[in-house]
């Protein structure tokens, strides 16, 4: 497999190396503090592909994984906070202990209009894990329970995290060059 970094990554922010041990961390918190509970994952798609499928295979004993799909109105690639359900959850959340895994919050707003949904749908618990979080999600104060990364406010890919569909595969995570 080829190991070269692509023309358009300007460098790695986070290897695999750092990505695996944080990850780790923060399943060992989580089975910490879940321990004894049913809970349940609910993943935001496309870009939490990874986080959650590296988080739940160190999670301790059974737990459930669903998915949920939605687009953000707003210009290019800014976060209109107006969130649009394309796949909805399989599962009913009522008394459930959910987990919100994502992989970036940039704005925070599709995660807090999320929590706003998901919430009257009456769950025992619903906190949020994110992978990454940038300074806009912090000055929104976006209520997060498990952060892995405070980054600056690059356009990241790699490790499920897209531009234009590209380099979601990347086991690493980089900044793009400028455009
Ligand atoms: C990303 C990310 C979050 C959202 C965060 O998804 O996965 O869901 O943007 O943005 P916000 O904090 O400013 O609201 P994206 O829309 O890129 O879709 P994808 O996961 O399919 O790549």
């Amino acid at each position: 497999m080829s190991t070269e970094t692509p023309a358009e990554i300007d460098r790695v922010l986070l290897s695999e190396e750092q990505l695996k041990q944080r990850v780790s961390e923060m399943a060992a918190q989580v089975n910490a503090d879940y321990a004894g509970e049913d809970l349940l994952l609910v993943g935001v798609l496309k870009g939490a592909m990874m986080i959650m499928a590296d988080l739940s295979r160190e999670l301790d004993g059974s737990v459930e994984i669903d998915w949920m799909a939605v687009s953000s109105y707003g210009a290019g690639n800014t976060s209109s906070g107006v969130v649009r359900i394309l796949k909805d959850l399989d599962t009913n959340l009522d008394g459930r202990h959910v987990l919100i895994v994502e992989d970036v919050l940039d704005s925070g707003l599709t995660l807090r209009w999320l929590v706003r949904s998901l919430q009257a749908r009456q769950p025992a618990s619903l906190e949020i894990l994110t992978l990454l979080r940038k300074p806009e999600a912090v000055r929104n104060k976006v209520d997060v329970r498990y952060v892995g990364f405070d980054i600056e406010n690059d356009f990241v890919v790699g490790y499920g995290m897209d531009h234009n569909q590209h380099y979601r595969n990347l086991r690493y995570i980089g900044a793009l060059k400028p455009l």
